[in-house]
């Protein structure tokens, strides 16, 4: 049996868990999960980093010891991952005595290999980051991070003899390029290999400074570097170095945000390369989540509480927001408004529709057992073809950690499943006596929506389970609902059902879109406006034809789509509106549409609006977008016109 270990970060103890933590965990979660259903024996760790200068600091700071503290936060972060369905089968704390066995462990077999030394050393120590700065690296001399002055500290220490792994590091990089994924964070890896600022690694601290810490074997007046230590946590965890764990399970994959990149991408494969040990398989790095647009903080005051909002919206809509929104690897910004809008066009409306009006129709026409037929017209031929390409993809990307795009194509599914309804109308074959198509159709559907509920397990466990129920099938929560998923995509067997067919389903009710408050300031404003202005026109808010027809509009087509490498939100188009030469338009559409699917259709734009600059690019124009509680969609003409045409 294929063996899946996956790790998340492992959390300092000096403040509570919040949303960056959460998502973090959840994913790991969901991709444990979503190996579990393919068969594969897995392993999920997560846990608590318990030594350094940051966490006595904290601890201080509420009057505790060290190990109070960290005992009280870290069960803090134990006790929230089941509250939001994560199965995590390991906990791991750096302060176990476990963990520290495996520390010296290591530290005595690096140290007897000749890769440790000690040496005098000057640098810029940033309290915030545990770690010394080089002139270069900081800016304007402050660290960057946490944008204070660092203190110079001079003292004798101990080394990683780093530098020597960093050639062969720089080429493991280049040959194995799914190493570190997405791509762009495996190229800031090579960039600051290139970039000559990477040194040996002070991995000790003197006791004199810090007491809070693993002691080294080989100097009792040293602690071991904090990141030095953390990094063991992966595999100490496994129980290395005899665990049978570790054996089984190892190498693994890692999943971190951006944030740590450089401690994942190269401290660790070299130590690990030092110790003679395996590399791991993958290093999945995630983007930020972003509160309100901006970085959450506590003086901000927009620290998202994972379990509060979990518990306020449901914690699988929460999951499902949270790993349908960001793109893995970018940025990603969390509001309510957005939750809302998501739970209410995803789940209220393309999902809980499909179930609430089939299984009610199940109901109306058959009493809950229909007649099956398995006489595929070529319509029914469709679906199920649809079925096995939007499952297959849902698999590629999930195992990509592309959990959004994986959701948008099981989505591609469940559209396509409304839209058969609505082509085949039921209700009009019941009218006509049509009950061989009424099988067939019903038969379509329900194997239809068995799939996609067992696929929706690693994400939504609880509501995956109550939809197979649902569906007259036998689930024991307890037990993983598939042992195949990939079976389930490429084969298309009768549907079964071992108790009836529930009557109803509502387990995804509409939410109540509260007002916007940006929305209703600007309202406000506007009002404020037209009444203090003296024209008539103004004061009802009309404009006339002259001032309308002063906007340009033009039809364009898209040729080119991406990202906005510093913006997450906005897409750069490029746009031919028949100039000659393509316009760049800035559009905040990176949300509601993959840029992919945008090349080759026709927008609507407005053209003589000041050139803008967003995050270093123009933009010359707006693309003309609609708005509801579904989200942002493109406005289309109907029908092709040339590029350049005139909108009147
Ligand atoms: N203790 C180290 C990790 C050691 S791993 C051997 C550490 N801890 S941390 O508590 O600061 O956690 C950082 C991680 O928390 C990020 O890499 C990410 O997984 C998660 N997040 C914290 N804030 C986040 C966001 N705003 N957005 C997304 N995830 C973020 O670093």
């Amino acid at each position: 049996m294929r063996s899946f270990y996956i790790t998340t970060p492992i959390y300092y103890v000096n403040a509570n868990p919040h949303l960056g933590h959460a998502y973090s965990t959840i994913l790991a979660d969901a991709a444990a999960r979503f190996h579990k259903i393919q068969g594969e024996k897995t392993l999920f760790l997560t846990g608590t980093d318990e030594h350094g200068d940051k966490i006595v600091q904290a601890a201080e700071k509420n009057n505790l010891a060290p190990q109070a503290f960290t005992d009280e936060i870290s069960g803090r972060f134990r006790q929230l991952w089941p509250k939001l369905s994560v199965a995590n089968d390991f906990f791991v704390r750096t302060t176990s005595p476990e963990h520290v066995r495996a520390v010296q462990d290591f530290l005595q077999r690096v140290y007897d290999a000749g890769d440790i030394y000690f040496g005098e050393f000057g640098g810029h120590y940033c309290y915030g980051c545990e770690r010394f700065y080089t002139e270069k690296e900081l800016e304007d001399g402050l660290c960057p991070q946490h944008q204070v002055k660092p203190a110079f500290i001079s003292e004798k220490n101990y080394f990683f003899k780093m530098s020597r792994y960093l050639p062969w590091l720089r080429q493991y990089l280049e040959e194995n390029s799914d190493f570190i994924r997405p791509a762009r964070y495996r190229t800031e890896a090579i960039a600051m290999l290139e970039s000559g600022d990477l040194e040996d690694l002070c991995i000790s601290r003197p006791k004199s400074r810090l007491t809070w810490g693993i002691e080294l074997p080989f100097d009792k007046d040293y602690v071991c570097y904090v990141w030095f230590d953390a990094l063991l946590a992966y595999i100490s965890g496994l129980g290395w170095p005899d665990g049978k764990d570790f054996a089984q399970f190892w190498p693994g994959e890692h999943l971190v945000a951006k944030d740590i990149l450089k401690p994942h991408a190269i401290f660790w494969p070299s130590m690990l390369k030092s110790a003679g040990l395996p590399l791991y398989r993958h290093l999945n790095v995630h983007g930020y989540w972003l509160s309100n647009d901006s970085k959450m903080s506590k003086s901000l005051g927009n620290v998202v509480d994972p379990l509060e909002t979990g518990q306020k919206f449901g914690i699988d809509a929460f999951r499902y927001f949270l790993l349908r929104e960001m793109h893995f690897g970018s940025d990603a910004g969390f509001n309510e408004r957005g939750l809302i809008r998501r739970i209410n066009s995803d789940l209220a409306n393309d999902l809980g529709n499909l179930f609430s009006r089939v299984l009610s129709m199940a109901d109306k026409y058959f009493h809950g057992k229909p007649a099956l037929c398995q006489k595929y017209r070529a319509e029914d031929q469709a679906v199920i073809d649809l079925c096995r390409e939007s499952l297959l993809n849902y698999i590629q990307l999930f195992n990509e950690m592309r959990t959004s795009q994986a959701l948008e194509a099981l989505w591609e599914l469940v559209r396509a499943l409304n839209k058969y309804v609505d082509s085949e109308a039921p209700w009009k074959l019941q009218k006509e006596n049509n009950f061989e198509a009424l099988g067939v159709v019903f038969q379509v559907l329900l194997e239809c929506m068995r799939k996609i509920a067992l696929c929706l397990w690693p994400v939504m466990p609880e509501a995956s389970f109550a939809l197979l129920r649902q569906l007259g099938q036998q689930v024991n929560e307890n037990e993983v609902p598939c042992a195949d998923i990939e079976r389930e995509a490429r084969f298309f067997e009768p549907f079964a059902n071992a108790s009836p067919l529930a009557t109803a389903s509502r387990l995804f009710p509409r939410l109540e879109m509260p007002e916007d408050p940006a929305h209703e300031a600007t309202a406000k404003k506007k009002a404020e406006n037209a009444k203090s202005a003296s024209a008539p026109a103004e004061k009802t808010g009309e404009i006339d034809i002259d001032t309308f027809k002063k906007a340009e509009m033009k039809t364009g087509i898209i040729r080119l789509a991406e990202r906005h490498p510093k913006a997450d939100r906005i897409l750069r188009l490029e746009i031919d509106f028949g100039e000659g030469k393509n316009r760049q338009i800035l559009s905040g559409l990176a949300e509601y549409y993959e840029p992919e699917k945008l090349v080759g259709k026709q927008v609507c734009a407005v053209l003589n609006l000041p050139p803008r600059k967003i995050r270093g690019l123009v933009s010359e124009g707006m693309v003309l977008t609609a708005e509801d509680a579904s989200g942002v969609k493109l406005l289309a003409v109907d029908g092709e016109v040339a590029p350049g045409s005139l909108i009147a």
